[in-house]
């Protein structure tokens, strides 16, 4: 059976949600500080620590560094998509313009990293009907991040454990409601998200157990921006999935038809 869930759950606008929000924040920052902190002590006051040990609590520092930038990006990206738009859209004018299929192609090579699972598992298909531009209601860069978050998260979680199913991830692009929206769904043969943590899925810092078990450096923040990217471009965004047999995350965007 195939689930269709209906995004639900706190976002930061929600009364209460703010304090909430503040409490997962400071702890989030506070875990990477204190490793920070411990491994710094122990390099500058411990004289018992070696040279050899130095280089691995200095490569702890540097991951947890990394850790806590990324985090502080993610945070004022939400404080920016949080704010009242006073973009060209909002002001009755027109965001950006995109080339759909420049822009896929773009997002796929972006996620290309050498040692990392080569990205030509990817199988792109868009439809002949979805034009070659597509006025957005904002920034085009939103389109793109939200695409490639989504990605991200196909190659991590998505994994079969059977080589057969290929290729790993599927991209289909198609429209929808008469032409009058353009649809991006990822599709991934994975393990699929087990039914009791499909509602929390879109909160803020939430993990499931393949995010927890298969990366543990995330952060549990991909899917609630994403969300918060696509609706600021005033589009939908959803999932499907079936537990042992692949999810399907979508949004969707008007075309203005
Ligand atoms: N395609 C997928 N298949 C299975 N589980 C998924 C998939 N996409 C997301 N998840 C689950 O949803 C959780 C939340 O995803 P989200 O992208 O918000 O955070 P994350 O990937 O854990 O961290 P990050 O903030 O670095 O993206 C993941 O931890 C994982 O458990
Ligand atoms: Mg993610």
């Amino acid at each position: 059976m195939v689930s269709q869930k209906k995004l639900e759950g706190p976002t930061v606008s929600e009364d209460g949600a703010e304090l909430q929000f503040a409490g997962l924040i400071s702890h989030e920052l506070r875990t990477p500080l204190y490793i920070i902190r411990e491994a710094m002590t122990a390099v500058i006051s411990d004289q018992s620590v070696t040279s050899q040990e130095k280089g691995k609590l200095l490569s702890l520092v540097d991951r947890n560094t990394d850790r806590l930038i990324n985090l502080v990006e993610k945070l004022l990206l939400f404080v920016r998509l949080g704010q009242p738009q006073t973009d060209a859209s909002s002001a009755g004018g027109k965001g950006d313009v995109i080339n759909v299929r420049e822009m896929v192609h773009s997002t796929i090579q972006s996620l290309e990293t050498p040692g990392k699972e080569p990205l030509s598992a990817v199988e792109v298909s868009i439809a002949k009907d979805v034009p070659e531009r597509l006025q957005v209601c904002g920034d085009s860069l939103l389109v793109e991040q939200a695409l490639a978050n989504l990605l991200a998260n196909a190659f991590q979680y998505g994994h079969s454990a059977s080589a057969s199913k290929c290729p790993a991830v599927t991209l289909i692009v198609h429209t929808a409601s008469r032409g009058s929206s353009v649809v991006f769904e990822v599709v991934d043969h994975g393990e699929g998200i087990p039914y009791e943590e499909q509602e929390p899925l879109f909160r803020v810092f939430y993990r499931g157990q393949s995010g927890r078990m298969k990366r543990p450096g995330g952060l549990g923040l991909g899917l609630s921006l994403t969300r918060l990217m696509i609706e600021s471009l005033k589009g939908k965004i959803g999932f499907r999935s079936t537990p042992g047999d692949g999810s399907t995350f979508w949004f969707s965007l008007d075309t203005g038809k």
